[in-house]
Protein backbone atom coordinates (compact mmCIF):
# COMPACT_ATOMS: atom_id res chain seq x y z
CA UNK A 1 0.00 0.00 0.00
CA UNK A 2 2.71 2.66 -1.45
CA UNK A 3 0.28 5.69 -2.42
CA UNK A 4 -2.01 7.16 -0.39
CA UNK A 5 -3.70 8.18 -3.39
CA UNK A 6 -3.53 4.61 -4.72
CA UNK A 7 -7.11 3.64 -4.39
CA UNK A 8 -8.62 6.00 -6.38
CA UNK A 9 -6.72 5.32 -9.13
CA UNK A 10 -6.99 1.49 -8.86
CA UNK A 11 -10.31 0.87 -8.41
CA UNK A 12 -12.87 -0.11 -5.39
CA UNK A 13 -11.31 -0.14 -1.95
CA UNK A 14 -12.15 -2.28 0.64
CA UNK A 15 -11.72 -2.02 4.70
CA UNK A 16 -11.79 -5.37 6.80
CA UNK A 17 -11.95 -4.65 10.14
CA UNK A 18 -11.42 -8.24 11.72
CA UNK A 19 -8.45 -8.96 8.90
CA UNK A 20 -8.72 -13.15 8.97
CA UNK A 21 -12.69 -13.85 9.58
CA UNK A 22 -13.89 -15.77 7.49
CA UNK A 23 -16.64 -14.62 6.64
CA UNK A 24 -15.26 -11.34 6.26
CA UNK A 25 -12.87 -12.67 3.64
CA UNK A 26 -15.04 -14.57 1.99
CA UNK A 27 -17.07 -11.34 1.34
CA UNK A 28 -13.60 -9.52 0.15
CA UNK A 29 -12.26 -11.90 -2.24
CA UNK A 30 -16.33 -11.89 -3.87
CA UNK A 31 -16.15 -8.32 -3.83
CA UNK A 32 -12.40 -8.50 -5.71
CA UNK A 33 -13.88 -10.90 -8.04
CA UNK A 34 -16.00 -8.88 -9.36
CA UNK A 35 -14.56 -5.19 -9.84
CA UNK A 36 -10.25 -5.51 -8.23
CA UNK A 37 -9.29 -2.87 -6.01
CA UNK A 38 -6.82 -2.24 -2.83
CA UNK A 39 -7.40 -4.35 0.23
CA UNK A 40 -6.61 -3.77 4.01
CA UNK A 41 -6.84 -6.13 6.51
CA UNK A 42 -7.60 -4.76 10.10
CA UNK A 43 -6.27 -7.38 12.65
CA UNK A 44 -4.75 -8.62 15.85
CA UNK A 45 -2.38 -10.76 14.21
CA UNK A 46 -0.71 -9.93 11.10
CA UNK A 47 1.14 -12.97 11.08
CA UNK A 48 -2.49 -14.79 10.29
CA UNK A 49 -3.13 -12.37 7.67
CA UNK A 50 -0.61 -13.65 5.73
CA UNK A 51 -2.85 -16.51 3.99
CA UNK A 52 -6.08 -14.35 3.18
CA UNK A 53 -3.36 -11.74 1.85
CA UNK A 54 -2.02 -13.74 -0.68
CA UNK A 55 -5.35 -15.70 -1.61
CA UNK A 56 -7.16 -11.90 -1.57
CA UNK A 57 -4.05 -11.08 -4.28
CA UNK A 58 -4.29 -14.41 -6.31
CA UNK A 59 -8.04 -12.79 -6.54
CA UNK A 60 -7.39 -9.52 -8.17
CA UNK A 61 -6.79 -7.50 -5.06
CA UNK A 62 -4.34 -4.47 -7.06
CA UNK A 63 -2.82 -4.08 -3.56
CA UNK A 64 -3.33 -5.90 0.01
CA UNK A 65 -1.54 -3.94 3.12
CA UNK A 66 -2.01 -5.34 6.72
CA UNK A 67 -2.83 -2.91 9.98
CA UNK A 68 -3.06 -3.68 13.54
CA UNK A 69 -6.72 -3.84 14.83
CA UNK A 70 -8.40 -4.84 18.03
CA UNK A 71 -11.52 -4.70 18.26
CA UNK A 72 -11.71 -4.48 22.24
CA UNK A 73 -9.33 -1.64 22.17
CA UNK A 74 -12.18 0.60 21.46
CA UNK A 75 -10.47 4.05 22.21
CA UNK A 76 -8.31 3.09 19.27
CA UNK A 77 -10.87 2.50 16.53
CA UNK A 78 -10.55 5.92 15.29
CA UNK A 79 -7.26 5.90 14.71
CA UNK A 80 -7.46 2.86 12.86
CA UNK A 81 -9.93 4.02 10.59
CA UNK A 82 -7.63 6.79 10.47
CA UNK A 83 -4.84 4.78 9.50
CA UNK A 84 -7.13 3.24 6.84
CA UNK A 85 -8.26 6.51 4.79
CA UNK A 86 -4.65 7.31 5.26
CA UNK A 87 -3.38 4.40 2.98
CA UNK A 88 -6.60 3.82 1.22
CA UNK A 89 -7.28 7.20 0.55
CA UNK A 90 -10.90 6.75 0.45
CA UNK A 91 -12.64 3.80 1.41
CA UNK A 92 -15.14 2.58 -0.68
CA UNK A 93 -16.37 -0.48 1.22
CA UNK A 94 -15.44 -1.58 5.16
CA UNK A 95 -16.74 -4.69 6.54
CA UNK A 96 -17.15 -4.80 10.03
CA UNK A 97 -16.58 -8.60 10.65
CA UNK A 98 -14.98 -8.83 14.03
CA UNK A 99 -17.06 -10.80 16.62
CA UNK A 100 -16.67 -13.19 19.21
CA UNK A 101 -18.87 -16.06 20.53
CA UNK A 102 -19.01 -17.78 23.74
CA UNK A 103 -22.15 -19.65 24.79
CA UNK A 104 -23.86 -19.20 28.55
CA UNK A 105 -22.24 -22.20 30.05
CA UNK A 106 -18.96 -21.03 28.81
CA UNK A 107 -19.29 -17.54 30.07
CA UNK A 108 -20.81 -18.42 33.84
CA UNK A 109 -19.38 -17.14 36.60
CA UNK A 110 -16.49 -14.97 33.91
CA UNK A 111 -17.58 -11.30 34.37
CA UNK A 112 -14.43 -10.55 32.82
CA UNK A 113 -14.97 -12.51 29.72
CA UNK A 114 -18.94 -11.67 29.46
CA UNK A 115 -17.75 -7.87 29.46
CA UNK A 116 -14.59 -9.09 26.97
CA UNK A 117 -17.01 -10.11 24.56
CA UNK A 118 -19.73 -7.41 24.93
CA UNK A 119 -16.29 -4.81 24.67
CA UNK A 120 -15.65 -6.37 21.24
CA UNK A 121 -19.35 -7.41 19.45
CA UNK A 122 -20.66 -4.09 20.43
CA UNK A 123 -18.35 -1.54 21.94
CA UNK A 124 -16.08 -1.94 19.69
CA UNK A 125 -18.38 -2.10 16.70
CA UNK A 126 -19.70 0.86 17.61
CA UNK A 127 -16.37 2.64 18.25
CA UNK A 128 -15.80 1.51 14.47
CA UNK A 129 -19.01 2.61 13.29
CA UNK A 130 -18.81 6.24 14.69
CA UNK A 131 -15.28 6.52 13.23
CA UNK A 132 -16.77 5.90 10.08
CA UNK A 133 -19.41 8.25 10.07
CA UNK A 134 -17.55 11.20 9.74
CA UNK A 135 -14.99 9.71 7.06
CA UNK A 136 -18.30 8.46 4.77
CA UNK A 137 -19.68 11.99 5.56
CA UNK A 138 -16.80 14.07 3.70
CA UNK A 139 -16.54 11.57 0.65
CA UNK A 140 -19.99 11.33 0.54
CA UNK A 141 -20.27 8.03 -0.59
CA UNK A 142 -19.52 4.49 1.26
CA UNK A 143 -20.47 1.14 2.09
CA UNK A 144 -20.68 -0.43 5.01
CA UNK A 145 -21.33 -4.00 5.12
CA UNK A 146 -22.30 -5.16 9.09
CA UNK A 147 -21.91 -8.67 10.39
CA UNK A 148 -24.93 -9.26 12.26
CA UNK A 149 -26.45 -12.07 13.36
CA UNK A 150 -29.93 -13.79 13.78
CA UNK A 151 -31.74 -13.76 16.76
CA UNK A 152 -32.80 -17.49 17.46
CA UNK A 153 -34.61 -18.47 19.92
CA UNK A 154 -31.62 -21.64 20.74
CA UNK A 155 -29.55 -18.59 20.89
CA UNK A 156 -31.16 -16.41 23.13
CA UNK A 157 -31.60 -19.64 25.36
CA UNK A 158 -28.06 -20.58 24.90
CA UNK A 159 -26.01 -17.72 24.36
CA UNK A 160 -27.79 -14.83 25.56
CA UNK A 161 -24.81 -12.72 26.07
CA UNK A 162 -23.62 -13.12 22.37
CA UNK A 163 -27.38 -12.85 21.05
CA UNK A 164 -27.68 -9.50 23.04
CA UNK A 165 -24.49 -7.69 22.23
CA UNK A 166 -25.66 -8.72 18.26
CA UNK A 167 -28.84 -7.43 19.17
CA UNK A 168 -27.64 -4.06 20.03
CA UNK A 169 -24.61 -4.11 16.94
CA UNK A 170 -27.89 -4.97 14.98
CA UNK A 171 -29.68 -1.84 15.97
CA UNK A 172 -26.79 0.53 16.01
CA UNK A 173 -25.80 -0.54 12.25
CA UNK A 174 -29.20 -0.02 11.17
CA UNK A 175 -29.34 3.51 13.10
CA UNK A 176 -26.08 4.73 11.19
CA UNK A 177 -27.41 3.33 7.70
CA UNK A 178 -30.82 5.74 8.73
CA UNK A 179 -28.29 8.66 9.30
CA UNK A 180 -25.65 7.97 6.82
CA UNK A 181 -27.95 7.74 4.13
CA UNK A 182 -29.05 11.75 4.07
CA UNK A 183 -24.71 11.85 3.39
CA UNK A 184 -24.94 9.58 0.42
CA UNK A 185 -23.27 6.46 2.84
CA UNK A 186 -25.04 3.16 2.40
CA UNK A 187 -25.39 0.39 5.31
CA UNK A 188 -26.09 -3.18 4.67
CA UNK A 189 -26.79 -5.42 8.17
CA UNK A 190 -26.38 -8.92 7.39
CA UNK A 191 -27.56 -11.38 9.51
CA UNK A 192 -25.83 -15.23 8.38
CA UNK A 193 -27.40 -18.40 9.21
CA UNK A 194 -24.53 -20.99 11.29
CA UNK A 195 -21.39 -20.80 8.44
CA UNK A 196 -18.53 -23.00 9.32
CA UNK A 197 -15.95 -20.73 10.57
CA UNK A 198 -13.19 -21.18 13.37
CA UNK A 199 -15.98 -19.20 15.40
CA UNK A 200 -18.38 -21.79 15.80
CA UNK A 201 -18.40 -25.41 16.32
CA UNK A 202 -19.02 -27.05 13.01
CA UNK A 203 -22.15 -28.28 11.67
CA UNK A 204 -22.90 -30.38 7.98
CA UNK A 205 -26.19 -28.44 7.37
CA UNK A 206 -24.43 -25.10 7.90
CA UNK A 207 -23.26 -22.28 5.27
CA UNK A 208 -20.02 -22.16 3.65
CA UNK A 209 -18.57 -18.21 4.24
CA UNK A 210 -18.18 -18.43 0.15
CA UNK A 211 -22.26 -18.77 -0.02
CA UNK A 212 -23.09 -16.23 2.55
CA UNK A 213 -20.17 -14.10 0.11
CA UNK A 214 -22.86 -14.82 -3.03
CA UNK A 215 -25.84 -13.33 -0.65
CA UNK A 216 -23.98 -10.22 0.14
CA UNK A 217 -23.17 -9.86 -3.34
CA UNK A 218 -26.83 -9.95 -4.55
CA UNK A 219 -28.11 -8.06 -1.66
CA UNK A 220 -25.24 -5.21 -2.70
CA UNK A 221 -26.57 -5.23 -6.17
CA UNK A 222 -29.84 -4.97 -5.31
CA UNK A 223 -29.12 -1.69 -2.85
CA UNK A 224 -30.56 -3.78 -0.26
CA UNK A 225 -30.54 -2.61 3.39
CA UNK A 226 -30.93 -5.83 5.23
CA UNK A 227 -30.02 -8.87 4.12
CA UNK A 228 -31.80 -11.99 6.66
CA UNK A 229 -29.84 -15.52 5.54
CA UNK A 230 -32.30 -18.43 5.06
CA UNK A 231 -30.64 -21.79 6.67
CA UNK A 232 -30.13 -24.82 4.23
CA UNK A 233 -33.00 -26.48 6.13
CA UNK A 234 -35.52 -22.96 6.16
CA UNK A 235 -34.52 -22.97 2.12
CA UNK A 236 -35.71 -26.79 2.02
CA UNK A 237 -38.91 -26.18 3.80
CA UNK A 238 -39.47 -22.63 1.74
CA UNK A 239 -39.27 -24.66 -1.46
CA UNK A 240 -41.23 -27.45 -0.41
CA UNK A 241 -44.00 -24.97 0.96
CA UNK A 242 -43.66 -23.11 -2.85
CA UNK A 243 -44.15 -26.73 -4.11
CA UNK A 244 -46.92 -27.71 -2.20
CA UNK A 245 -48.72 -23.94 -2.39
CA UNK A 246 -48.36 -25.18 -6.44
CA UNK A 247 -50.38 -28.23 -6.05
CA UNK A 248 -52.58 -26.79 -3.66
CA UNK A 249 -53.26 -24.19 -6.48
CA UNK A 250 -53.27 -26.87 -9.36
CA UNK A 251 -55.67 -29.28 -7.47
CA UNK A 252 -57.98 -26.29 -6.63
CA UNK A 253 -58.23 -25.69 -10.34
CA UNK A 254 -58.58 -29.08 -11.69
CA UNK A 255 -61.39 -29.70 -8.61
CA UNK A 256 -62.55 -26.04 -9.41
CA UNK A 257 -63.45 -27.56 -13.74
CA UNK A 258 -65.21 -30.42 -12.35
CA UNK A 259 -66.99 -28.26 -10.04
CA UNK A 260 -68.05 -26.12 -13.26
CA UNK A 261 -68.60 -29.10 -15.39
CA UNK A 262 -71.54 -30.27 -13.10
CA UNK A 263 -72.87 -27.08 -13.89
N1 LIG B 1 -19.91 -18.20 11.96
C1 LIG B 1 -21.20 -18.04 12.22
O1 LIG B 1 -21.97 -19.02 12.36
C2 LIG B 1 -21.78 -16.65 12.30
C3 LIG B 1 -23.17 -16.53 12.29
C4 LIG B 1 -23.74 -15.26 12.38
C5 LIG B 1 -22.92 -14.15 12.49
N2 LIG B 1 -21.56 -14.30 12.51
C6 LIG B 1 -20.74 -13.09 12.67
O2 LIG B 1 -19.84 -12.98 11.58
C7 LIG B 1 -18.69 -12.23 12.00
C8 LIG B 1 -17.43 -12.92 11.47
O3 LIG B 1 -17.26 -14.16 12.12
P1 LIG B 1 -16.67 -15.45 11.40
O4 LIG B 1 -17.72 -16.47 11.44
O5 LIG B 1 -16.04 -15.07 10.13
O6 LIG B 1 -15.59 -15.94 12.45
P2 LIG B 1 -14.00 -15.83 12.48
O7 LIG B 1 -13.40 -16.35 11.25
O8 LIG B 1 -13.59 -16.43 13.78
O9 LIG B 1 -13.78 -14.24 12.53
C9 LIG B 1 -14.07 -13.46 13.66
C10 LIG B 1 -13.08 -12.32 13.68
O10 LIG B 1 -13.36 -11.46 14.79
C11 LIG B 1 -12.15 -10.97 15.33
N3 LIG B 1 -12.14 -11.27 16.79
C12 LIG B 1 -12.50 -12.41 17.37
N4 LIG B 1 -12.33 -12.34 18.70
C13 LIG B 1 -11.87 -11.12 18.96
C14 LIG B 1 -11.49 -10.46 20.13
N5 LIG B 1 -11.58 -11.03 21.34
N6 LIG B 1 -11.03 -9.22 20.03
C15 LIG B 1 -10.97 -8.62 18.84
N7 LIG B 1 -11.29 -9.18 17.67
C16 LIG B 1 -11.76 -10.44 17.74
C17 LIG B 1 -11.01 -11.73 14.68
O11 LIG B 1 -10.32 -10.88 13.81
P3 LIG B 1 -8.71 -10.89 13.81
O12 LIG B 1 -8.26 -12.18 14.42
O13 LIG B 1 -8.39 -10.75 12.38
O14 LIG B 1 -8.34 -9.70 14.59
C18 LIG B 1 -11.67 -12.82 13.88
O15 LIG B 1 -11.06 -13.02 12.66
C19 LIG B 1 -18.76 -12.15 13.53
O16 LIG B 1 -19.15 -10.85 13.88
C20 LIG B 1 -19.86 -13.14 13.90
O17 LIG B 1 -20.56 -12.74 15.06
C21 LIG B 1 -20.98 -15.52 12.41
Amino acid sequence: MSSPDRAGSAGRSVLLLGGTSAIGTAITDALIREQPGPVLLATRAPDRATEPAARLRAAGATDVGVIRYDAAQVGEAAGVVAEAAALLGRIDIVIVASGSYADTAALAGDLDATLELVTVNLLGAIAAGEALRPLISAQGSGRILALSSRLHPWALEHAGVYAASKAGFDTYYRALGADLRAVGGEVLVIRPPGVNTPLVEQHPSYHSPEEVAVEVLTALADGSTELTIDSHEEQRSGRRSVVRRLLARRRRRTSGGHHRNLH
